[in-house]
């Protein structure tokens, strides 16, 4: 979900919608805004479906004045998306409005307590227990943030506010706990966003709020106080992203404009890391002792940040010869994993926020690990509580489908493997060299494989109305299929899943049927010869093989399958990093073809703050 809220000296309403709709990529179920002003007191507009139907409402903020306010856009996690359970919620006065993210654990047990006091619940959601409780703390002490300050001391688990009150007309006050939160400073107001992108048109000075923090913000100032509401005085920083990386510059899709920047994206993370053929990393102070000390590697992450985490899973094994367990950030919280001081997790995550990630990270640490983050945020809630963090500098992603930020986590990983495995001693000298020398040439490489879209687009027409497509490889090619395959099912709803080859045949070969689409993965030199066999067994059943490969194999591969989409080589471990971009491509086509939300595929949101 995605907050914003804005107190200042200039309309609210188009700041809260501009921002809301730059975050509608956190969640899409509903939005709404609440706004204060002189003569109307705290007015509340919420709608479910998409912001347009807010903005509507509001008619673009013409039907909706004054100079203080907060709005939400929401990915439901307790209550169906109506408008209902949109937020803001509302106290039973109407004079307390409040925006959440994260989840009220015990909001059930609050909940019993205050009906029994005779308040009345309008929605489903875990939130509304909130504006209640504001209200009932409020009427008690006579003060906001004494009352801000009780509740937070009742309610469990996760949270990111935004709330305002009629009696307060300058005022928001805002608070966290595990869910990501910023404050922006500028001359016409200030702000709390949970995404930078909200708030960048209007300013880049930000701080991060932490966990247990509660800000006041008004048009003049921020003042911010801890846990024990002692006042603490925040870091202001300037944030370089470019506006116009946050907006689609032309293209149909935020998708599509991401996919285009990968190679400058990859030069970004590259080249400040490589000098005179050696790996540095300025940016990550790792003692050799502590490395050589190292027993295990855990990576930990989720969706297609744990698709990278499958690829380097192979190469940290070839170039660390440490053994290397890639693990779901959902499964390695609760499964009681095997953790000591000897044992390094690496932590990969595009918004630093992903709440199961974050856990997982804090479980590892808690036994004994230092963690190590690969993260694209900047000052996100990862990067701040990692031991240590390597940032991939791909520009802020907003499709929800991730491109540019997976291009740049698994060279980051590459690299990273590099440097660990010089510092070992582990790695063989000519083959650093080679890899090296290979990295440098991905960009340009991946500039030529951006030039065959047309290619691309059109076996997408030919295959976009398959119902059922599979993805098969070996090894690297198996990694690689496993991000294939989310991404066509993510954005086109093609129901897909990509196999281990060799697997195939225990069960899921059963499912090919004549006119079955299986894109077959043979980009992995060492093993081709071996994919090229369990192609042939879905081939001889009937299946319609759509083969990606290099120019080493090329020739084998157009002699058996139905179509081949053929990428530069380079060395590989290196080779998913090419082989990637006909796939998104594939995906992209595909779902275009269908007519579907590429940008907001249903259900999905791009940073998920709950568990
Ligand atoms: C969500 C997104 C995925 C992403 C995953 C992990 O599910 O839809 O695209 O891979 O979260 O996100 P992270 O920000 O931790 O990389």
């Amino acid at each position: 979900c995605g907050i914003i809220g804005f107190a200042g000296n200039v309309p609210a309403t188009p700041i809260l919608l501009d921002g809301l709709e730059r975050m509608e990529y956190r969640g899409y179920d509903s939005a709404g805004i609440a706004v204060r002003s002189e003569h109307a007191g705290l007015q509340v507009k919420k709608s479910k479906g998409r912001l347009q139907m807010l903005a509507d409402l509001v008619d673009g903020g013409k039907a909706l004045d004054g100079t203080l306010g907060i709005g939400h856009t929401r990915w439901a996690t307790h209550g169906e998306p109506n408008d209902v359970n949109a937020h803001p919620h509302v106290s039973s006065s109407g004079n307390i409005a409040v925006v959440h993210n994260g989840i009220i654990e015990n909001y059930l047990d609050i909940k019993e307590s205050l009906e029994q006091k005779g308040v009345h619940f309008s929605s489903e959601t875990d939130s509304e227990v909130v504006a209640h409780l504001l209200e009932f703390y409020y009427k008690e002490h006579g003060n906001m943030l004494e009352a801000v300050s009780h509740v937070l001391g009742r309610i469990e688990g996760s949270y990111a506010f935004g709330i305002i009150c009629s009696d307060y007309p300058d005022a928001l006050i805002a608070a966290r706990k595990d869910s990501p939160l910023l404050l922006g400073y500028s001359e016409q107001g200030n702000y709390i966003a949970s995404d930078v992108t909200a708030i960048i048109k209007h300013t880049r000075q930000v701080a991060y709020m932490d966990d247990g923090e509660v800000a006041v913000i008004t048009p003049t100032g921020i003042d911010v106080y801890n846990s024990e509401m002692v006042a603490v005085e925040k870091t202001v920083r300037t944030v370089d992203w470019d506006v116009s990386a946050a907006e689609k510059g032309g293209h149909p899709h935020f998708m599509f404009k991401e996919i285009l920047e990968q190679p400058e994206a990859l030069h970004k993370t590259i080249s400040p890391r490589i000098r005179d053929g050696r790996v540095v990393m300025d940016d990550l102070q790792l003692d050799p002792d502590y490395v050589k000390n190292i027993s295990r590697i855990f990576i930990i992450a989720c969706g297609s940040s744990y698709h990278v985490g499958m690829v380097a899973k192979y190469t940290f094994e070839r170039l660390l010869r440490r053994p290397t367990e890639v693990v779901l950030a959902s499964e390695f919280r609760y499964s009681d994993p095997l953790v000591d001081e000897t044992t390094l997790a690496i932590v990969i995550s595009q918004s630093g926020e992903t709440l199961d990630t974050m856990a997982a990270m804090r479980e590892a640490q808690r036994r004994g690990a230092k963690a190590l983050a690969v993260v694209n945020v900047i000052g996100s809630s990862i990067a701040r509580d990692a031991d240590h963090v390597i940032y991939t500098w791909a520009g802020p992603e907003i499709a929800v489908a991730t491109t540019k930020a997976y291009s740049t986590q698994l060279m980051l990983m590459n690299l990273l493997g590099l440097y660990m495995g010089d510092m070992l001693g582990t790695i063989d000298p000519q083959e650093y060299t080679d890899i090296v020398a290979a990295v440098e040439k991905i960009p340009a490489q991946m500039e030529s494989c951006l030039a065959d879209k047309a290619e691309i687009q059109y076996y997408a027409s030919r295959y976009f109305n398959h119902n059922s497509i599979f993805f098969i490889g070996r090894n690297l090619d198996y990694a690689l299929g496993m991000e294939g395959s989310l991404k066509l099912k993510e954005i086109s709803y093609i129901h897909s899943e990509a196999y281990a080859s060799g697997e195939l045949k225990h069960g899921t070969i059963s499912l090919i049927e004549p006119g079955t689409l299986v894109v077959a993965l043979g980009t992995y030199e060492p093993l081709f010869d071996k994919a090229m066999s369990n192609m042939v067994e879905v081939k001889s059943r009937g299946a319609e093989v759509l083969a990606l490969t290099t120019e080493l194999c090329r020739d084998k591969m157009e002699k058996n399958a139905d179509a081949t989409i053929c990428i530069p080589v380079t060395h590989p471990v290196l080779q998913p990093s090419l082989g990637i971009i006909p796939l998104q491509l594939f995906s992209y086509y595909v779902a275009l073809q269908r007519g579907c939300d590429i940008d907001k595929p249903r259900n999905l949101a791009k940073s998920v703050t709950v568990e």
